[in-house]
């Protein structure tokens, strides 16, 4: 139909005849000559249309936005102050003889040039015209451009691509699951894997040694900019290996993916102990392009009558973290006040704060200064090393809810001071516990139930507290975002079923949920272990996106719907009757 796409044309072809397909992405009348900018994959192109060419005239005079056409003409160099330096088709334009409209288009809902102002759900709802916008395309190239350089690194180290279930049973990754009722046998569900965990690692028992696959995830939890209830994980695992073979591969992946398609090249990645990013970071998804750390420094309030400090300094389950901010004398009054409010939405009590205008005990100024004790002010001088201009937060309490809204203010300050190191930051975590408490006060798992402890041996594992056990789990992330997480595996049934009692599952429950799996773990299963990384979340921050929506071609919102096809649906009765399924009315 077309000799050349839009996008390719500039000055080497001027004087050559060629056809173009694409859609109008703007019409301009200027004095009897009519200008339309054709836009297809590939770019934009203007071409000219003069009244000479009657026919042709006509059909320009009557078309508009988004209309589908097919144009042929010369291509010309633009008269020197016409030239569009931000197109890098600008130096030229078509000089048309024919066009054919190939189809009308309605009005589009939006303009297609100014669409940064457009809501989101309109840009969902009409994802097609969305979808039609450089930007997106240039996005969904780059995940497919990511996908084949990841595929190309896998296969070369010898991963086999192998296809798991969607239709299956659950597997536990810390969400709910979604369930498909089953017609042949009513009463039963499915559920849609919430990642393929127990086939990867069914596929190391069955002898393939090192399995990948680019697979659909399915989680029905709370939604937020960088999740989606369907996603892709480049899921990995490999037999015969410890951490740092599956963390070497990882990065070896990672690091040419960003090679070939960003031409970014990442340097060594550091690895950080689970324990020391929670210190350090508050986090367990450091952003190392943040140079603000937390300072552990309870220690000093211990002896202190100031309560508010010295009730979490001798309580093991609080801490009292500090943070400096050097050249701090530019945070006002009001500043602070907002980040107190800030960090009370997420739990904070309070936020002290000490400014510090001379770098002495007298050169200091806080509404705390009163209930401390001279020792105490030396102390936070010396331990904090604190110099003149220097502004300190402090957040006192239990220590979850320390990290969570100290890391957060980190985040935010980051950001207010225009902190932050441009380019992409890498770490490992690792070390991370087996277990935390969950707010009901049962024992899960910080990862899943499938990884390894560090103590292997079942009769000393018995003698562990297990929110003192260590998992041999790692996670990868960058800019503050993870992107991966994997673990070596349990792979003794013994240990297996010892987890599973931990974690408050009897035998008979353990056996209907992983019976299939316990048994496989008896047939003579390889020590293995493995990772899985975000598709779209590496494509989000690959692309530079705010949101994980624009990196998936037809997403749903932060409620799990889809505004396009406004699924979820209803059913009619009949579906359900055959499903054996009764409708229960709120
Ligand atoms: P995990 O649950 O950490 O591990 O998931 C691995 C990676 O998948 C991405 N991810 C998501 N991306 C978009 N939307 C979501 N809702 C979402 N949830 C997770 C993240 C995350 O790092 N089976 C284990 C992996 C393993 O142990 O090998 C697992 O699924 O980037
Ligand atoms: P109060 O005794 O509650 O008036 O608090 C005295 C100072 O300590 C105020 O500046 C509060 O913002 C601060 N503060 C109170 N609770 C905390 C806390 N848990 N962590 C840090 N600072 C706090």
């Amino acid at each position: 139909m077309r000799t050349n796409f839009c996008g390719e044309l500039n000055k080497k072809f001027i004087g050559k005849e060629v056809t173009i397909c694409g859609w109008i992405h703007r019409r301009r009348d200027h004095g009897g000559v009519i200008f339309l900018d054709i836009r297809d994959t590939t770019g934009i192109v203007q071409i000219v249309i003069r009244p000479e060419t009657k026919e042709t005239f006509k059909i320009a005079e009557q078309v508009r936005s988004e209309f589908v056409l097919k144009a042929t003409g010369n291509v010309e160099e633009r008269p020197e102050d016409s030239e569009n330096t931000t197109l890098t088709t600008g130096e030229i334009e078509i000089d048309c003889s024919s066009i054919e409209v190939l189809n009308t288009a309605e009005t589009p809902a939006f303009p297609l040039d100014q669409s940064s102002e457009v809501g989101e759900d309109v840009r969902l709802k009409h994802r097609t015209l969305d979808l039609r916008r450089p930007i997106m395309q240039e996005n969904l190239r780059l995940k497919s451009k990511l996908t084949k350089s990841i595929r190309d690194y896998l296969e070369k180290h010898s991963f086999v691509d192998i296809e798991t279930p969607i239709l299956t049973k659950a597997t536990p990754e810390g969400a709910r699951d979604y369930l498909v009722p089953s017609r042949t046998n009513p009463g039963n569900f499915f559920a849609l894997p919430q990642s393929p965990q127990l086939f990867k690692q069914m596929l190391m028992i069955s002898g393939f040694d090192r399995y990948y696959q680019i697979a659909r995830c399915f989680r029905d939890e709370d939604l937020r900019a960088d999740r989606q209830p369907e996603f892709s994980q480049i899921d990995i695992e490999a037999s015969f290996v410890e951490e740092n073979e599956v963390m070497k591969i990882s990065e070896g992946m990672v690091k040419h993916a960003f090679k070939e398609v960003l031409d970014f090249e990442i340097k060594e990645i550091p690895k950080i102990k689970w324990s020391d990013a929670m210190e350090h970071y508050g986090s367990d998804k450091p952003d190392l392009r943040n140079p603000l750390r937390l300072v552990e420094i309870g220690e000093i309030f211990k002896e202190e009558e100031f309560k508010v400090f010295s009730d979490p300094a001798n309580d093991p389950e609080s801490r009292i973290a500090a943070l400096v901010i050097e050249n701090g004398d530019s945070v006002g009054r009001g500043q602070i006040d907002r980040y107190t409010d800030f960090v009370k939405e997420f739990g904070a009590k309070g936020l002290a704060y000490i400014r510090v205008e001379e770098a002495n005990i007298s050169g200091l100024n806080s509404p705390i200064l009163k209930y401390l004790s001279e020792k105490c002010l030396e102390s936070i001088l010396k331990d904090l090393n604190l110099k003149k201009g220097s502004l300190v937060f402090f957040g006192a309490g239990d220590k979850k809810t320390v990290n969570d809204y100290m890391s957060r203010l980190i985040c935010r300050i980051g950001e207010d001071l225009n902190l932050l190191e441009d380019g992409y930051k890498f770490c490992w975590v690792t070390n991370f516990p087996m277990f935390e408490k969950s707010a009901d006060g049962n024992l899960t798992s910080l990862h899943h139930p499938f990884t390894s402890p560090e103590e292997e041996d079942p009769k000393k594992l018995a003698k562990i507290d297990p929110l003192e056990m260590n998992s041999r789990a790692y996670d990868m992330v960058v800019n503050g975002i993870e992107i991966g997480g994997g673990s070596i595996r349990i792979h003794r049934n013994e240990i297996q079923e010892q987890i599973f009692s931990i974690l408050g599952l009897t035998e008979e429950e353990a056996d209907e949920k992983f019976g299939f799996f316990l048994r496989a773990l008896k047939t003579g299963c390889p020590p293995h272990g493995g990772i899985a990384f975000g598709l779209d979340r590496l494509a989000m921050i690959m692309t530079d996106s705010d949101s994980i929506r624009d990196v998936i071609a037809f997403p749903k919102t932060q409620s799990a719907l889809c505004l396009l096809t406004e699924a979820p649906g209803s059913v009619p009765d009949e579906s359900l009757e055959e499903l054996k399924i009764e409708r229960k009315e709120d």
